[in-house]
């Protein structure tokens, strides 16, 4: 008997086999199209991906024009003049704590996020401390779908089943206002000292085997744009500074504009020792990650063993930093940056708190958080005592389908209350966004969330 489930069966691995996927063949602005001619307003950048808008063709015109020149050369062998100024620009970018510091090209955030794990670690190897090998992190964190990566993650539904493969560091608790573990009823003002203390005996417990902590300064996928409250990640700085052990900021989801600095940390004007940036880095035009490193780490590799220990085939590679190049150069252009930034009147990001908001009115909505152009709206069965939905139910997934049959495209997540239950969308819509496109965007999501709502 010929199996019927063959023929059908995409040739492609694609994430799901029980779901339908619409085939994308363009995008312009804030909207992409299906094959079947259905628009979408992007309303979370595919996954925080997109910040200068899709279909921007001087993207694509500076990877031909690179390609035409030059397509890949290995870097055991040689540079190349695309690479070398686009570093120093992102160094610039980073401001002045990077200043004479180096950078390191990828092909995206895991990888990315497994270079500076290797180099926090080398690091400390070349000062003398090589008992330093562990790398802290948080729970309900995201870091990258690769085994270093997942191993600092806590998100639990991405890593569960692959723990057994992975080494196990100490994770730290994650300060999550709406749902704070004090328990408080200050904005967590105190509490965020509290939760940085808890850094502070990790580090300790590791017994001087603690090399780096990691953490994104705004949550991204795993908990929905929650912020860290005051002085949190002040006392996190010092705390890592006074214990020798390196600051890794992942901004693979937040940097290069997002929330509405050209680096989130710029918000607690907090120092990292190590930057690492992805998604918005390229928009999606290529793939492309990078590790930045201050003076200080680069300066330990050069005056130590002289090379660090580490390399991917498509490290720098020329059509990706070509297109990162153009990027950043589109996003200076056309003022992106403050076009997310919060403090600013009349910027986008002003418009999007302001429409979002409005959702709290919904009665399945618990919370709506976020900075610049990354938000999350957390969804509750009852708002009074915060109770989430059985995660069976799969609210945000359903609000996500009913968004999108509207022609709307969020970003569902759950597991934001315990790792499996607690539902929330992520929205990060490219930065070109009109406050036009977001009153209507933000009304097809209310639509939504009623059309979920009615099904629970
Ligand atoms: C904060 C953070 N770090 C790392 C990653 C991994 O990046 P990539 O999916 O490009 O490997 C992600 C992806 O969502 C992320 O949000």
């Amino acid at each position: 008997m010929p199996d019927s489930t063959v023929a059908t069966r995409s040739a492609l691995l694609l994430r799901s086999f029980r779901k339908t996927f619409p085939s994308a063949v363009r995008g312009e602005g804030v909207y992409l199209w299906d094959a079947g001619g259905k628009r979408y307003l992007d309303f979370s950048g595919s996954a925080a991906v997109n910040f200068i808008g899709h279909g921007v063709q001087e993207i694509p015109a500076a990877m031909a024009a690179q390609g035409k020149q030059l397509e890949f050369v290995h870097s055991s062998q040689f540079t190349t003049p695309v690479a070398e100024e686009y570093a120093q620009e992102l160094l610039d970018f980073a401001g002045k704590n990077f200043s004479e510091g180096c950078v390191y090209f990828t092909c995206g955030g895991s990888e990315s996020i497994e270079t500076a794990l290797k180099l926090a670690r080398q690091y400390q190897v070349e000062i003398g401390q090589a008992k330093r090998y562990q790398v802290l992190s948080r729970n309900q964190s995201y870091h990258g779908a690769t085994l270093g990566a997942l191993s600092v993650s806590g998100n639990k539904r991405r890593r569960d089943m692959y723990v057994p493969m992975v080494l196990e560091f100490a994770h730290v608790a994650f300060p999550y206002c709406y749902r704070c573990a004090y328990d408080c009823t200050d904005g967590c003002r105190n509490c965020g000292q509290e939760y940085a203390a808890d850094l502070e005996k990790a580090i300790e417990a590791a017994q001087g085997q603690a090399a780096a902590f990691i953490f994104e300064p705004v949550s991204g996928a795993t908990l929905g744009a929650v912020l860290p409250p005051p002085g949190y990640l002040q006392s996190v700085a010092e705390i890592c500074r006074r214990q020798g052990v390196l600051l890794i900021a992942d901004e693979v989801m937040t940097g290069m504009g997002r929330t509405g600095r050209n680096f989130a940390v710029e918000h607690w004007e907090i120092a990292p020792d190590i930057l690492v940036a992805a998604k918005g880095l390229s928009s999606g035009y290529a793939p492309l990650g990078a590790v930045i490193m201050t003076k200080r780490v680069a300066d330990a590799i050069a005056n130590g063993s002289g090379s660090f220990l580490h390399g991917f085939t498509y490290n720098a590679h020329p059509l990706s930093v070509a297109a990162g190049r153009e990027v950043l150069k589109v996003l200076q252009r056309e003022k992106l940056v403050q076009a997310a930034d919060p403090e600013r009147p009349g910027s986008t990001a002003a418009a999007l708190r302001h429409a979002l908001e409005s959702l709290r009115d919904s009665k399945a909505v618990g919370d709506v958080r976020g900075i610049g152009l990354l938000w999350g709206v957390e969804f509750v069965a009852d708002q009074a005592t915060k109770k989430p939905f059985a995660p069976e139910l799969n609210f945000a997934g359903r609000v996500g389908q009913a968004a999108s049959k509207r022609g709307l495209l969020v970003y569902p997540m759950q597991g934001c209350l315990d790792g499996i239950s607690g539902d929330h969308l992520l929205i990060a819509p490219p930065a070109v966004i009109t406050a036009k496109q977001i009153e209507w965007a933000v009304e097809r999501l209310r639509e939504a969330i009623q059309e979920a709502s009615a099904q629970v």
